[in-house]
């Protein structure tokens, strides 16, 4: 299972095309709008979450509510479309694909922002959402929230899945904390009047998944190297963390490495038994899940576009000038909590279908019973 995208940020339509989608998945896109809608969230947007109001039609490889196992076309139609409209930007804008793009594709910049912008994220949370609707009948939740902004940490706390979400939901930065809410308004509101921008940390917990998603075998099959490729190609992610990440080159072997325990009762849960008192590998031994619940963080670099512009060349005049200003958000990190968590589910959904076959989520089910039987009488 794969997916790509295509679109324009001003231009007329988002589309996601997803590959290899089992058949016999009921579909439906109220989850998927649930998920577009908090993407246009949390504090600290700019003027363009208010113009569109994203919704996701989907336009093929479905029949009567469920995958019938061919392409499925995701599409968000871009309310703002103006892109026949709008002029090229001479001043490239640093912290974007602005320069470089226009330089290695010999063009404008427009041609380039246009493509690069995070706006094609829309389509890439509908991926996701649609892979959650597979990974819903397994058991595993995918839950996403911001656990540092501007500098000033955010401690998850522990809890169900569903008690996470509704303490995410609660905050308007999209954090388990919502009681700081009103501090973090405060940050943004005098971030964006100094006419600067803030970045953050995120993070996404996956529950209830099986042994041995992703493989130690092969190199680009390995669970975690695909999902920090997935996630540090969401754009403005510039570092990636699983489990104790960079934390756990400061530490003693001793104190990073989680102990191995069995708990009869928990036999018939995905762990079938092994418990870990620690989980500092974030659910991830030998590029595998190892029953655990995954733990991956992304980092998020402050917004580029600055109100307050930075030095900058004119590209036709090679003039010093102030870089171009668009319309733009001063934090996006509840919104990056969202895509992130979405990238992610979308590639615990193509682990699943690598171990358990995507031709019918029936054969499905079937295999990933005999599975937990067989591991279990190992
Ligand atoms: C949810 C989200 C919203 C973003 N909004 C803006 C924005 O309004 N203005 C801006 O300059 N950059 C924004 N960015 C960041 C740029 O898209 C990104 O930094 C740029 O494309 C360069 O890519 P790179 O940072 O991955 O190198 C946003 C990123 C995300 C994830």
């Amino acid at each position: 299972m794969r997916y790509w995208t295509a679109g324009e940020s001003h231009g007329q339509t988002l589309i996601a095309l997803v590959d290899g989608f089992p058949a016999g998945v009921a579909l439906e896109t109220a989850p998927i709008d649930r998920e577009l809608e908090r993407r246009q969230g949390g504090y600290g947007r700019g003027g363009r979450q208010r113009i569109e109001k994203d919704t996701v039609q989907i336009r093929t490889g479905i029949w009567k509510g469920q995958s019938i196992g061919s392409p499925i076309a995701l599409e968000v139609v871009n309310r703002d479309y103006k892109l026949e409209r709008l002029d090229d930007l001479p001043k490239p804008r640093p912290g974007h694909a602005d320069l470089t793009g226009a330089i290695k594709h010999l063009g404008s910049i427009r041609g380039v922002l246009e493509r690069s912008s995070a706006r094609e994220t829309a389509v890439r949370v509908a991926a996701g959402a649609l892979a959650k609707q597979l990974l819903a009948p397994f058991g595993i939740t995918v839950v996403g929230y911001v656990v540092e902004l501007g500098g000033e940490k955010i401690e998850p706390v522990s809890g169900t899945p569903e008690e996470l979400i509704a303490l995410r939901d609660a905050s308007e930065i999209y954090s388990l904390d919502p009681s700081r809410d009103a501090a973090f308004k405060q940050m943004i509101d005098e971030t964006r009047k100094a006419g600067d921008t803030l970045g953050g940390v995120v993070e996404v917990r996956v529950e209830g998944l099986p042994f041995g998603l992703g493989t130690h075998a092969q190199w680009d099959r390995k669970l975690d190297g695909r999902l920090a490729q997935a996630v540090m190609a969401v754009q403005a992610i510039k570092g990636v963390e699983i489990g104790l990440g960079f934390e756990a080159a400061r530490r003693r072997g001793s104190q990073v490495h989680d102990p191995i325990h069995y708990d009869e009762s928990q036999r018939d849960t995905p762990n079938l038994g092994f418990t870990r008192p620690t989980n500092n590998a974030g659910g991830l031994e030998g590029g595998m899940t190892n029953g655990q619940p995954l733990v991956i963080r992304a980092a998020k670099k402050p917004i580029s576009t600055l109100a307050k512009p930075l030095a900058s060349i004119d590209l036709n005049t090679k003039e010093a000038v102030d870089a171009s200003y668009e319309r733009s958000d001063v934090c996006a990190v509840s919104a990056a909590s969202v895509i992130v968590e979405n990238v992610v589910a979308f590639e615990i959904a193509v682990a699943l279908t690598d171990k358990f076959g995507s031709d019918s989520l029936t054969e499905m089910l079937s295999r990933y019973e005999l599975f937990l039987k067989l591991a279990r009488e190992r």
